[in-house]
């Protein structure tokens, strides 16, 4: 049976560090805006938080699970996309 799809997106900060972290590069705005994204797009779809991704210095970063593939440097279009994805997904399920 297909799994359903997630989003994990990082809410890293990395205080101090002097280090790149993806809430230092922003990612709690595009959180927000994507998981609007997601309702507006009546897509229901957990966004799972979690403390790394392991990308640090790409932030910030999400990935679409299960198997899905990992978003960095996030923008404003990079949000549309993952959307998108997330909504094909969806439709095929995972294999
Ligand atoms: S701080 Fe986000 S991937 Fe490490």
């Amino acid at each position: 049976m297909a799994r359903p799809p997630r989003l994990i997106v990082c809410v890293n900060e990395r205080l101090g560090s002097g280090q790149r972290s993806c809430v230092g590069s922003g990612n709690l705005d595009f959180i927000s805006r994507i998981r609007q994204m997601l309702s507006d797009a009546a897509l229901d779809v957990p966004v799972v938080e979690r403390e790394c991704l392991g990308h640090c210095e790409q932030g910030p970063v999400m990935r679409i699970a299960p198997g899905g593939r990992f978003f960095t440097e996030i923008d404003e279009a990079s949000l549309a996309r993952i959307v998108d994805e997330l909504r094909a997904f969806g439709e095929r399920g995972d294999d």
